[in-house]
């Protein structure tokens, strides 16, 4: 280890990890790929055997995440079609690493032209130029949303096996720049979310939102906002003490996600607005005699514990970093420098972020379903 760090050779940590390209612990992702370069996808290890797995699953997960998909979002041609490279046969999965691939066929190296010598604020040019000395300029790279196709490829084979214990993950919406929806997580449903390209399940203040993007993107500006997100059916005892609280690894895999700038778990901020006499969920037990809690400001997590009601968390997402007006940086001889970006750039990326939001929130739970059952029995 030490000589390779006087080398500089070594891409791993002393676990013999990969660096920050894999996630989970039973349920282990790593992707891989760059916006332009030759794919994107993943490669999933420790799925267990025998889950009913098929293309169009894993498609109908991307189709919601494709650029394209209505003048709201980036116009990036991609048909995002996903390839089942390993670990599944005749439509079952194998136990064995599962790769997804999915070839970049828009890859317009030309117009990310003036990012090669001029860092984009709020992206991450600088900072990858500063670790690694070399960065792939073109459409962001490696720091690209495009990294995305591979978690929630990933994510639609962990929905699945969520599915069949009864947990079921939707995600909206729920603001955009100054425009809120009242959403209500218990009840909100998939057909609602998906009603509208913003994928709010308000149709009168996506349609405002609508507005607002379309306002932003012809001013060449941006807008950012909040993705809501919910699990339901997830049984009590999910989720690790201490360090692997099933809360704190919610907020690991939101903020990983690309312009994620903040987390909520249940009342979240808005929490300390309150006493802890109107904060407290208290306990009661249902007609099946289940341990239930009143109210839900815990978000479904006490002590990193899920306690059997609704998890609910909120991400907030900033403006898209790249807008049409020229703006001050400096170029990678650290001169002053005036950018004018060009290219096809999300004005909002929150109607694209909600599938990745779900997709997280699947990739944390089902990490959590296969490590109580090591550790504790039961299916
Ligand atoms: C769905 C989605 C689409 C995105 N599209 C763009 C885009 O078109 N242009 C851009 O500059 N950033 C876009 N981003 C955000 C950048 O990838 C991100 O801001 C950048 O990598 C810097 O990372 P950070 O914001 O997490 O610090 C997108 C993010 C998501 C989730």
């Amino acid at each position: 280890m030490y000589l390779e760090v006087l080398t500089g050779i070594s891409s791993y940590n002393e676990n013999g990890e990969c660096m920050g390209n894999t996630f989970g612990h039973l349920f282990r992702v790593t992707t891989f790929g760059e916006s332009h370069g030759g794919a994107v996808g993943v490669v999933i290890d420790g799925c267990p055997p025998r889950v009913p797995v098929s293309v169009e699953e894993i498609q109908c997960e991307l189709d919601r995440r494709r650029p394209g998909q209505s003048k709201l979002v980036t116009q990036r041609r991609e048909s995002d079609t996903v390839h089942i490279l390993s670990g599944v046969f005749e439509g079952k999965t194998l136990g064995t690493p599962i790769c997804l691939l999915v070839w970049n066929e828009d890859a317009r190296p030309e117009a990310y032209e003036s990012f090669r010598e001029l860092y984009r604020p709020s992206h991450a040019d600088y900072t990858y130029d500063a670790k690694y000395g070399i960065r792939d300029w073109r459409g962001g790279g490696r720091s690209s949303a495009r990294e995305t196709v591979g978690r929630v490829a990933a994510g639609a084979i962990a929905k699945k096996i969520l599915r069949e214990r009864g947990v079921e993950i939707v995600g909206w919406v729920e603001k955009i720049h100054t425009l809120r929806a009242e959403v209500d997580p218990n009840t909100v449903t998939l057909e609602q979310v998906e009603a509208n390209p913003v994928r709010c399940p308000d149709p009168a203040v996506a349609e405002a939102m609508a507005q607002a993007i379309e306002e932003a993107r012809k001013q060449g500006d941006s807008l950012g906002g909040v993705v809501g997100c919910v699990a339901r059916g997830v049984p009590p005892g999910w989720g690790d003490p201490v360090f692997d609280k099933l809360d704190a690894d919610l907020a690991k895999a939101m903020l990983s996600i690309p312009a994620a700038k903040g987390f909520e778990i249940g009342s979240g901020f808005a929490g300390t607005d309150l006493t802890g006499s109107q904060h407290n969920d208290p306990f009661y037990v249902d007609d099946t005699g289940r341990v239930r809690t009143r109210t839900n400001y815990s978000g479904g997590v006490q002590g990193g514990i899920s306690n059997g009601e609704n998890i609910v968390i909120r991400v907030a997402f900033k403006p898209t970093a790249t807008i049409m007006m020229p703006q001050e940086t400096v170029n990678v001889h650290h001169e002053p420098a005036i950018l004018q970006a060009k290219g096809r750039h999300d004005p909002c990326v929150l109607p694209r972020a909600v599938p990745i939001v779900e997709a997280m929130m699947a990739l944390v739970l089902v990490d959590h379903y296969l490590r109580h059952r090591a550790q504790c029995g039961g299916e």
